[in-house]
């Protein structure tokens, strides 16, 4: 059986006990695939070096093995703050309101991929096949060829993909989606953004899409496909029913003192919708005075990437219009929302998904949404709560049972939220159980043999 070689810009392979906190969903299943197939999980160590020596630090943990490089300071700057987090991300989410177009930022990206490549060929062995993630490594496999790798290679995209109308924008577009018909198989998260994939190669190369999603340009042909990834359900069921998340569901009923929760859990990003949301939430509690003092909104959002200036941006909008809204209806013994910059383990978060009455997940663009599928996961197949979504996340395409709303309207949110207090048992548990029936059966094990079936080809 061939080895698999999985590189993406962080790695999340299982630490040492000790290091580090509890392992994503995304994590534990490709490190479940390295297990059975053998083979090693490279990328970024997360560190700064003077100076890029190539060295790698190889370690082997719970039957996988990683191997991490760090990169130098201009690196980092130009490759992960710049090029990936201050053009892609933005682009890629339809903001070209925010994405920064600097050369210093594409030739910083060119030259960490050319990194990569250069120092993880040496490990590649004849019949490995290679599964390269996201937007930080798109030429790495262009980069890889160019060295005589012949390996079948794949490529999966977690975040959307953007219109071709607002591709264009990029310079040098073409060179980027050129670089990507390097693979053999390439992933979306949905049709959506695999229709917008098709669009581009048909309007601007020049190529033709098959139905089978053999996609021709010039004389090459590579598989496209959307491959929604899930959670890792059994994993996860294991976390709801363990002691820490009846620890953290205690924790949070207790405080709750009898007021029903609202739930929302984000990386602090502008794609995540927050802003809109709080004032969707606003406009609810404007509308439905009945309501104040008898529910509150728990929203958990950790900070990242603070190096990039609309990150900062963001979080101050945030920080001063949930103090806004709390100064503006708080009681003595009540506020409207508790706003949270902190992450916690997945057994926190399972006895608090389970705990809240309703989830609210609104990002204005997202590529799948995680946090809306281990909501589902999470509760009580007996007196499920409500999960109210953005229409424009990748999981609305599979959770249809959901209250999906238009994250840009006020009204949306405010009246889907008086519809999930409202709405009757029988009507949660049906839109759970089908909800619930999707989550479980394509989950994230559904995933990876799905791509990883079509890699070996
Ligand atoms: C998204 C991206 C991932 C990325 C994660 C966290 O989910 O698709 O590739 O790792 O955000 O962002 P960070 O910049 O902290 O790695």
């Amino acid at each position: 059986m061939s080895r698999l070689i999985v590189i993406s810009n962080r790695v999340a392979a299982p630490k040492p006990e000790g290091e580090g906190g509890a392992q994503g969903g995304l994590a534990v299943a490709l490190s479940a695939a390295l297990r059975e197939y053998r083979g090693l999980w490279f990328g970024w160590s997360g560190n700064k070096a003077d100076t890029f020596t190539g060295h790698i630090d190889f370690q082997r943990h719970d039957g996988v093995t990683s191997a991490t490089i760090d990169l130098e300071e201009q690196d980092v700057e130009e490759y992960y703050n710049g090029y990936a987090n201050r053009t892609l991300w933005p682009l890629f989410h339809y903001r070209i309101d925010l994405a920064e177009y600097d050369r210093s930022f594409a030739g910083g990206y060119e030259r960490v991929n050319q990194r990569f490549a250069e120092t993880v060929q040496p490990l590649i062995e004849p019949d490995d096949l290679i599964w390269v993630h996201d937007y930080h490594l798109i030429p790495l496999g262009r980069q890889l060829r160019d060295r005589g790798v012949r390996n079948r290679m794949g490529f999966f995209l977690h975040i959307p993909w953007p219109p071709s109308r607002l591709l264009v924008s990029l310079p040098f577009h073409e060179g980027l989606v050129l670089s990507l018909l390097a693979y053999d198989v390439i992933g979306f998260q949905t049709e959506e953004w695999l229709e917008s994939f098709t669009n581009y190669v048909e309007r601007e190369l020049g190529g033709h899409c098959e139905p089978d999603g053999t996609i021709r340009v010039g004389g090459r042909s590579v598989h496209a496909a959307a491959y929604p990834i899930g959670i890792d359900y059994k994993e996860f069921s294991e976390a709801v029913a363990s002691p820490g998340a009846a620890t953290a569901f205690e924790r949070l009923k207790k405080s709750a003192d009898g007021r029903r929760t609202i739930i929302g859990v984000d990386r602090l990003d502008y794609s995540k919708g927050l802003e809109e949301r709080f004032l969707g939430y606003r406009r609810f509690l404007e509308e439905h005075d009945e309501c104040l003092g008898k529910l509150f909104l728990l929203q958990i959002a950790p900070p990242s990437r603070g190096e990039v200036h609309t990150y900062e941006a963001i979080r101050e909008s945030l920080d001063e219009l949930s103090g806004r809204i709390n100064g503006e209806f708080a009681e003595v013994d009540w506020v409207p929302i508790r706003y949270v910059n902190q992450g916690y383990g997945r057994e926190d978060l399972a006895g608090f998904y389970r705990a809240a009455e309703i989830a609210l997940i609104t990002p204005l663009r997202d590529g799948m949404n995680l946090v809306a599928k281990e909501y589902v996961a999470a509760q009580d197949p007996e007196d499920p709560g409500v999960l109210i979504l953005s229409r424009f996340a990748g999981a609305a395409l599979q959770l249809k049972d959901a209250l999906l709303v238009n994250p840009y309207s006020k009204e949306d949110i405010s009246d889907a939220i008086a519809k999930a207090l409202d709405m009757p048992k029988e009507e949660r548990i049906r839109r759970w159980q089908a909800m619930n029936a999707c989550v479980r059966d394509e989950d994230v094990v559904w995933w990876r043999r799905s791509f990883v079936e079509a890699l070996a080809g």
